[in-house]
């Protein structure tokens, strides 16, 4: 993997404003063309890129094939929905504001900010990238892509594809290397007009560092799941064990804490550990639903947290089991909020359930929490599921299923350490475009007849 040097980010940041000037003069209905085409080429090339992410990030067979092909959609999806929101602009006449009479029209539309700068994680290395690159392309912005150190190679085979589709040089480019050496570089370059950044804290130092840009920051989840007493607990159990260990846990919106009802508490962790029980694990290749976490940093982090929670009296419902990197699925029961894992999300397959007396219990904790990303609840009784939801301070909660980002195009925010900004297929182009404003003004109050 090349590590690119500040002269070559430099190199690109040039070709990338020079290649975003004609780019955005090119009509919007060919922009929209280029990205059907680059879907169709993206998902022609399901298995190749698949593999990468199984080799790269360990992600299972299935699921790597399935983000490719998610990420044709999403690419599609969004130069569908760009010839509607950028075709349209708005106007409006003055005499609605007091003093004024007819005498300006305002017309606005939406223009390209310039060159975005796109910063995945390595857990989705292609859709979280495409999730970033399709709404500044189809907006008219050049784009920069920084991928993950693990996952850059399913990053660049994916970038080749939309070189393949015919975008000119240098309107979407991808620059390798450390952090360290090109990370502050990037995000604090002058030519950068936006930053769209998917990860760890580490958004919250670059949001520090950043210039007068616009941010989009997605910076991970604590995402809490409620479980009532009326809770369907087949429904509620599959969901947390989907929702908890899909790639071993190595999701944002993974459920990180179970906050359930002390009657039904021993029910739905049976089932839970039932399920469990029937968890492969093993190597990505075999199509294992546990899988390596990505570096031994990681999996010594995840240890940390068990171990902590083990020195401090939780009940461990499975034997805690590591060889290397990979980690068997554990729940741990009865922790208490002094425990690490009750606040830190550790980003791999163990899940801790705190047991609540209360409904309040329960939301005072979810609110407690830093983050605030996603949020569930499992109840039969629509009207308190709103309740609860108003009062949970997440970007999103889910009623009856477990966190999620997609579908992609549904508005996707955190509060407080989450992140700022909103994505989606709509909310991403919006905020890679800024208002332009022309005002007509009359000489005289023009009203129409009616
Ligand atoms: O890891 C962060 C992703 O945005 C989560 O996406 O809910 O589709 O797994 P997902």
């Amino acid at each position: 993997m090349q590590a690119c040097t500040q002269e070559e980010v430099n190199k690109v940041m040039e070709s990338a404003k020079s290649a975003q000037k004609l780019w955005a003069k090119t009509p919007l209905w060919k922009r929209a063309e280029l990205l059907h085409k680059a879907a169709a080429i993206l998902k022609d090339h399901k298995n190749p890129i698949a593999d990468c992410l199984v080799k790269e990030i360990a992600k299972a067979a299935k699921d790597a094939a399935t983000e490719v092909v998610r990420s044709g959609d999403l690419v599609s999806y969004c130069a569908e929905e760009g010839v509607r929101v950028l075709g349209e602009g708005k106007f409006l006449v003055s005499d609605s504001f007091p003093g004024n009479e007819r005498t300006k029209y305002c017309l606005t539309s939406k223009i390209p900010l310039g060159i975005v700068l796109a910063i995945p994680p390595f857990n989705y290395p292609v859709n979280l990238s495409v999730s970033k690159i399709a709404p500044a392309l189809i907006a008219g912005n050049s784009l920069v892509l920084k991928p993950p150190t693990q996952g850059a190679v399913s990053a660049l085979h994916m970038i080749h594809c939309f070189h393949l589709a015919g975008f000119p040089k240098g309107v979407i480019s991808c620059v390798t290397g450390k952090g360290s050496e090109i990370g502050d570089f990037l995000t604090m370059h002058p030519g950068v007009n936006c930053i769209s950044f998917t990860g760890g804290d580490t958004g919250i130092a670059i949001s520090k560092k950043a210039g007068m840009i616009p941010l989009q920051m997605e910076l991970g989840g604590k995402d809490a799941c409620i479980i009532l007493e009326d809770a369907d607990l087949d429904l509620a159990s599959s969901s947390i064990v989907k929702g908890g260990f899909s790639y071993s846990g190595q999701r944002c919106t993974a459920v990180k804490v179970v906050l359930v009802m002390n009657s039904i508490a021993d029910s739905l962790v049976k089932k839970i550990n039932e399920k469990l029980g029937k968890l492969t694990v093993g190597p990505p290749e075999n199509d294992c639903d546990i899988t390596p976490v990505v570096t031994e940093s990681s999996a010594n982090f995840i240890e940390g947290l068990v171990m902590d929670a083990k020195n401090k009296g939780a009940t461990f419902c499975q034997e805690y089991k590591r060889e290397d990197n990979l980690i068997w699925p554990l729940l741990i029961d009865n922790v208490k909020p002094d425990m690490r894992i009750a606040w830190e999300e550790p980003f791999g397959p163990v899940l801790p359930v705190i047991r609540i007396s209360s409904v309040e219990e329960g939301i005072h904790h979810c609110n407690a929490s830093n983050f605030g990303l996603q949020g569930c609840i499992f109840t039969k009784d629509i009207n308190k599921a709103i309740l609860i939801s108003d009062a949970m301070e997440t970007g999103t909660v889910q009623i009856n299923s477990a966190p999620a980002r997609g579908p992609d195009h549904f508005p996707f925010q955190g509060l407080k350490d989450s992140g700022i900004g909103s994505q989606g297929v709509t909310n991403s182009i919006n905020m890679m475009t800024k208002i332009k404003s022309t005002v007509i003004n009359l000489p005289t109050p023009s009203y129409t007849m009616g």
